[in-house]
């Protein structure tokens, strides 16, 4: 199977955690893209969803799925999204898709956060994958000290803005032992919006897409 396909797969195990007739929070990536598409197809549509990204409220709309603000709900008995990594306790690095600021805000109005991936976004610990960073403008240079400071080599997605319309920084070359204190850490360094390290908003189940069917993981 391509990875694709294992997307495709798990995109649509998910539906199994949508409520009929519910609401729903959605994430961004091609992953979830695969999941819009699959509650498109469900008999009994879902009352509306709460998108992290431009993206994501697009593809709903163009499903017909009426898209809520965040703030008109007061929870979500579910979370649907991607990672670019998780390890073993359920801790994400997020972000890849520049969304990962609106993605922490959806995740945390959600009773239940379901991660979907692919087999190759399994890791033992966080850190090979670069860490986005969504920073403000004029504390970038100041914020690639102090991850150097840490041992990470901070460089600017170059020609990315996020839907907020700030820069990211992407870290290379950290190894995250504890994903909770170092996002505590980097959450309160000036200029910093936030970090793609999602310890407080982890994952409650993975369904981890392979070529023998889907992994379920609860954490
Ligand atoms: C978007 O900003 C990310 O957090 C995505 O959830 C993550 O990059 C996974 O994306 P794919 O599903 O495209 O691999």
């Amino acid at each position: 199977m391509t990875q694709d396909e294992l997307k495709a797969l798990v995109g649509r195990a998910a539906l199994q955690y949508v409520p009929p007739g519910g609401l729903v929070g959605v994430g961004t990536g091609s992953t979830v893209n695969h999941f819009i598409d699959a509650l498109a197809t469900l008999p009994r549509p879902v009352a509306g969803a709460v998108s992290s990204s431009e993206a994501s409220t697009a593809r709903l709309r163009r499903h017909g799925i009426p898209v809520l603000e965040p703030g008109a709900v007061e929870r979500l008995p579910v979370y649907v999204d991607g990672a670019d990594e998780i390890d073993p306790r359920g801790f994400m690095t997020k972000g890849g898709g520049a969304a990962l600021t609106r993605e922490k805000i959806v995740a945390e109005l959600a009773e239940r956060f379901v991660c979907i991936v692919d087999q190759s976004k399994q890791v033992p610990a966080l850190g090979g994958y670069p860490v986005p960073v969504e920073v403000i403008e004029m504390a970038a240079p100041r914020l690639v000290r102090r991850f150097a400071a840490l041992g990470g080599q901070a460089r600017l997605r170059p020609g990315v803005r996020t839907d907020n319309g700030h820069p990211l920084l992407d870290v290379h070359g950290l190894v995250i032992e504890d994903p909770s204190a170092f996002e505590r850490e980097v959450n309160q360094w000036p200029g910093v919006v936030t970090v793609g390290i999602f310890a407080q908003q982890r994952a409650h189940v993975c369904l981890v897409g392979t070529p023998e069917g889907v992994r379920t993981l609860v954490f």
